[in-house]
């Protein structure tokens, strides 16, 4: 119908995608046969099977399995590739993407190696897809901040192709704080800050991303709604929040996207955007997302219409950038 081919058809940015959770099964299959990794599954139909979530601790422990089977430059590139040509038959015309270097340094991949595969596949999208993309780095926040330091350092270098950095990983116990100081190394840096903030966390810890890391943007930030004054704030400073709502129904932070509040948050008058998170683990890309949680929460062409807006307020697009696509 007419609304679902407007969600489908508008220009929009995506600003909350981990390139380590766009790796569909096929790829997963063909990278561990290519790479000669051991996979603890047989099948791509096996590997499937195990995709059913509980919490994001459950799905954090497949996601990184999968990403074991990243080896070479090429990988790369070959992930962030098959994302931005999916990504365009969305109609997403400028992306923001996250990477977990840490995942990859931790097996013996190099900094480098990661970062000039992810920005090569960025840069063919520029010229060959019409798609401006950028990256940002994220840090792993159950690891420690010597960790994360020791992360900045090696990706020095390199930053020229990253456009910021971002904190992600598993939540609950490991509040924003713990990483005061590389936050404030990379805002010197010239960075710009997101975080991972009240997915599952309470909202606390979405009052410390922003007081205590300076972030520019809140990664879901979907539990700021128990908060009246955390509303006002993140309303009155327009702070952006990314939420992804096939991610939320399947790691079931809300028991189903009917009881989604992706329209609450819009309607209290917040920068809310729609992203896809993980879309080979979630069950779908950004389209999927916005005609799914449309569909269950009623939404109309008015909030389409802000949340594309809100999209390209939100993202961090140079006028480089929009040359690409304006
Ligand atoms: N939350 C935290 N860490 C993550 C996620 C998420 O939704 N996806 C990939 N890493
Ligand atoms: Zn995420």
């Amino acid at each position: 119908q007419r609304l679902q081919q407007l969600l489908r058809a508008m220009p929009k940015a995506e600003l909350h995608i981990h390139i380590e959770g766009s790796l569909e099964p096929e790829l997963i299959f063909a990278l561990a046969q290519r790479n000669g990794v051991p996979l603890p599954y047989a099948s791509v139909e096996d590997l499937r099977q195990a995709y059913a979530f509980t919490n994001l601790q459950s799905f954090l422990d497949i996601y990184y399995a999968g990403a074991s089977v990243l080896l070479h430059e090429q990988d790369f590139y070959d992930m962030a590739r098959a994302y931005l040509a999916r990504a365009a038959i969305d109609n997403v015309a400028h992306a923001e993407i996250f990477f977990d270097p840490q995942t990859h340094t931790a097996r013996g991949v190099a900094m480098e190696t990661v970062i000039n595969g992810l920005h090569r596949a960025c840069a063919d999208a520029r010229s060959e897809l019409g798609i401006s993309a950028t990256l940002i780095l994220c840090f792993l926040r159950h690891l420690s901040e010597a960790s994360a330091f020791e992360t900045l350092e090696q990706a020095q270098p390199l930053l020229d192709k990253i456009v910021g950095v971002g904190l992600d990983s598993s939540e609950l116990g490991h509040p924003p704080e713990k990483f005061a100081r590389v936050f404030a190394r990379c805002r010197e840096l010239g960075l710009h800050r997101v975080a991972h903030a009240g997915e599952e966390g309470p909202p606390a810890y979405i009052w410390s991303a922003l007081d205590a890391l300076k972030v520019e943007r809140i990664d879901h930030g979907v539990q700021a709604m128990h908060d009246a004054a955390l509303m006002q704030r993140l309303a009155q400073d327009r702070i952006p929040l990314t939420v992804c709502p096939l991610s939320n129904q399947k790691l079931c932070v809300f028991p189903d996207l009917k009881n989604h509040n992706l329209r609450q948050l819009l309607d209290a008058g917040l920068c809310a955007t729609v992203n896809s998170d993980d879309p080979a683990y979630f069950g779908g890309y950004i389209n999927e997302n916005f005609t799914q949680v449309f569909a269950a929460t009623a939404m109309t062409a008015r909030h389409a219409y802000q949340l594309a807006f809100n999209s390209f307020e939100a993202s961090f697009a140079s006028n480089a950038d929009k040359r690409v696509w304006e």
